[in-house]
Formats: C-alpha cells, sequence, structure tokens
C-alpha cells in the first residue's frame, strides 16, 4: 500500500518521538525553564500499536527520535517491536550520551542507522552549546558506534562564533572514521528563535568558505533526501548540508511524526495534529488519510513549540 497525498508525495517515513526529556540542554532546543511531561505520557504498548497500525498503512522507514531517547526507560522492548516489522529502514537519532551499553541490543534489535548530534569539537564549545562537560565521552560513543557496525551520520547545527571555527576539525574527525557529517541550518523553532538573528550561518556561505580551501563535488541523493551532499577530495572526506531555512524541502517531504503525547502531525512546523491514543485501527487509517490532505506543501515560517517536544 502507497501512501500519496494530494501533492502527489510519496508518504514513507515516520518519526516517532520517545519522550520530550533529554539529559542535554543545547541552548537552541531546551528553553532555559523547561518542564517535561511525563517521560513516556503515552504507554509503550500504546506507541507500538499506533506506529504498527500506521507502517501497515505504506510507511517503509522509521526514526526514534527524543527528546533523548535513549534515555527511554522501555527503549529495548520499544526497538524491538519496531525492529520486527517489515521496514527498509530503521534508526534512531540520539545525542549519543551513554549510546556504548545500547549499542548491542539496538543493533540486535534491527535499529541500525543512528544519526548522532555533534555540534562542537573542542570541550569548552561542547559544554557552551550542550550545558554538559560531555564532549569526550560523546566523541568516544561515535567512534564505538561506527565500530559496531551502526550507519552513522554526524549533525552538526551551523551556529556563528560558537561552532565556526570548528567545521574544518568535526569534517577531519567524521572523514577518518569514514562517517558523513552533515550541516544543519538553524531553523526558527523554539528556544532558537531568541538567538536566530545573531547566530544563524547559511548553508550557501559555508560551502563558499570551504570552496575557497577545497575542492568540493556534488554527491546524488534521494529525492526525498533532507540534505544535498558533497564530497571534499583532499580530506577524503563527505559532508552534506540540510538548509532547512534557504532551501526548503517540503515539495518532496515525505514524514510524518508520532510525538510522544500520541499526537500525529503532518508536518515538523505544524503543532497542530491528530491525537491518535485513545482511537482503534480503523480509525488511525483514517486519521492518516485526514492528515495528509492537511500536510502543507510551503515551509511555515516559524514554529514556538519547543524542539524537544518535536524531535528534530
Ligand atoms: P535520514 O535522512 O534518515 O538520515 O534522517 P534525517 O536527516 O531526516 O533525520 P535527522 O533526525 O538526522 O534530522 C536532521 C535534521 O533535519 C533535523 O534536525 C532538522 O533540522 C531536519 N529535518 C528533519 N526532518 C525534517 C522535516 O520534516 N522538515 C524539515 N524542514 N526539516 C527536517
Ligand atoms: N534547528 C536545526 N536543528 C535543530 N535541532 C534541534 N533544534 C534545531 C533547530 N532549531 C537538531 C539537533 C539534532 C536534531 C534532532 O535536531 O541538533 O541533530
Ligand atoms: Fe515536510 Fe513540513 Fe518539514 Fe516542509 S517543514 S519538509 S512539509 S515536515
Amino acid at each position: 500500500m502507497l501512501l500519496i497525498d494530494k501533492h502527489g508525495r510519496n508518504i514513507h517515513k515516520l518519526r516517532v518521538s520517545l519522550l520530550d526529556a533529554c539529559n542535554m540542554k543545547c541552548f537552541y532546543c531546551m528553553p532555559e525553564k523547561n518542564s517535561f511531561h511525563r517521560s513516556d505520557s503515552i504507554c509503550s504498548k500504546n506507541i507500538i500499536r499506533l506506529v504498527k497500525t500506521i507502517v501497515a498503512n505504506g510507511i517503509d522507514e522509521v526514526r526514534i527520535t527524543g527528546g533523548e531517547p535513549l534515555i527511554h526507560p522501555d527503549l529495548d522492548f520499544i526497538t524491538k517491536e519496531i525492529g520486527n516489522l517489515k521496514l527498509k529502514k530503521f534508526g534512531l537519532t540520539t545525542n549519543a550520551l551513554g549510546l556504548e551499553k545500547h549499542l548491542d541490543t539496538l543493533l540486535k534489535n534491527n535499529c541500525k542507522y543512528i544519526n548522532i548530534s555533534l555540534d562542537a569539537f573542542s570541550r569548552e564549545s561542547f559544554h557552551t552549546i550542550t550545558k554538559v562537560d560531555k564532549f569526550n565521552e560523546v566523541k568516544n560513543s561515535i567512534v564505538e558506534a561506527k565500530k559496531a557496525g551502526a550507519h552513522v551520520k554526524l549533525n552538526t547545527v551551523l551556529l556563528k562564533g560558537l561552532n565556526s571555527h570548528e567545521l574544518i576539525p568535526l569534517i577531519e574527525f567524521a572523514a577518518q572514521n569514514d562517517i558523513e557529517i552533515r550541516f544543519l541550518e538553524l531553523m526558527k523553532i523554539g528556544a532558537a528563535l531568541d538567538s536566530h538573528k545573531e547566530l544563524f550561518t547559511s548553508a550557501a556561505d559555508t560551502i563558499a568558505q570551504l570552496n575557497s580551501k577545497f575542492t568540493l563535488t556534488e554527491r546524488p541523493m534521494p529525492i526525498d533526501s533532507t540534505s544535498f551532499n558533497y564530497n571534499i577530495k583532499e580530506l577524503n572526506a563527505n559532508i552534506g548540508f540540510i538548509a532547512s531555512e534557504t532551501q526548503h524541502f517540503c515539495k518532496t517531504c515525505s514524514r510524518l511524526r508520532l510525538d510522544s503525547y500520541g499526537n500525529l502531525r503532518p508536518c515538523l512546523m505544524m503543532q497542530s495534529g491528530l491525537n491518535l491514543s485513545e482511537m482503534d485501527e480503523d480509525m488511525v487509517t483514517k486519521a492518516l488519510k485526514d492528515l495528509l490532505e492537511i500536510k502543507p506543501i510551503y515551509r511555515q515560517e516559524k514554529l514556538t513549540q519547543p524542539m524537544h517536544q518535536i524531535g528534530g
């Protein structure tokens, strides 16, 4: 079965935010005064029930997110259940704190596509951005995940003056470990709204800077990729850019998101969705069709809801 929306987009990816809590406090994601609802406001069995029904309607890729998904108390159960579904790709997006101790289980449960946030390449900058002094732990986890056989990608949000001077060391680290690194434009969401003007750096400016030092050649990408990709010859590096602010990819968007409140939302930038937590299978299937009708084709400018509640 295919889920095709009224703009002809094939919706085949589901992102599932397991909880809104996190063990880091990246200033652009987590507001100073945060309040988490409950770590698992809808129970894990219910999450699985909903994911199964949504997947049966035409989803072939699932990515779990947070807050921070690794701190969910039922992570093993949840990944085991999702890993048993017929999927082309199953992955998670994480800050990698404590990732090593979950690696065996994740891989055993087919959760192999691990995207890791790494916004800095020094202890100081990492601490300033994330508010935790854990740079070395995270760096080691990344190396371990790759060694264990996961498909690892790094995500670095471009933050003017905070990590601009560390982009090349980040690229070198990624290349040395045969990992792709993607640079993300800071999106106008939640806590990032306060400092957006002062910190925003575009993908185009970053590419121009890299181009002045290195030889960048384009690499092919899937039609519904969030990133566009390059190879840097001199560093033997594969890099990408997610230019969510300056080069919208809504026209080829293939995602739906289930948040940890049980809301299925048609778009990252739309807080409104349909709450599925009390719905039976038929109602969920009908809700999916209704959501496809309202999935936007144009990018909404900004969103005040904090990112840790949405899951990136
Ligand atoms: P893969 O393609 O499976 O590697 O994952 P991904 O790039 O979709 O997922 P990831 O969780 O690594 O997301 C990286 C960043 O992409 C997020 O932090 C957002 O900045 C951006 N992003 C992800 N999904 C969306 C989306 O639906 N809309 C927009 N505008 N940006 C998104
Ligand atoms: N803009 C871009 N990316 C963001 N993330 C969190 N907030 C923002 C934002 N405002 C990223 C995290 C992580 C992913 C899940 O979302 O850095 O890589
Ligand atoms: Fe898709 Fe909305 Fe993201 Fe655009 S902003 S790519 S429509 S989820």
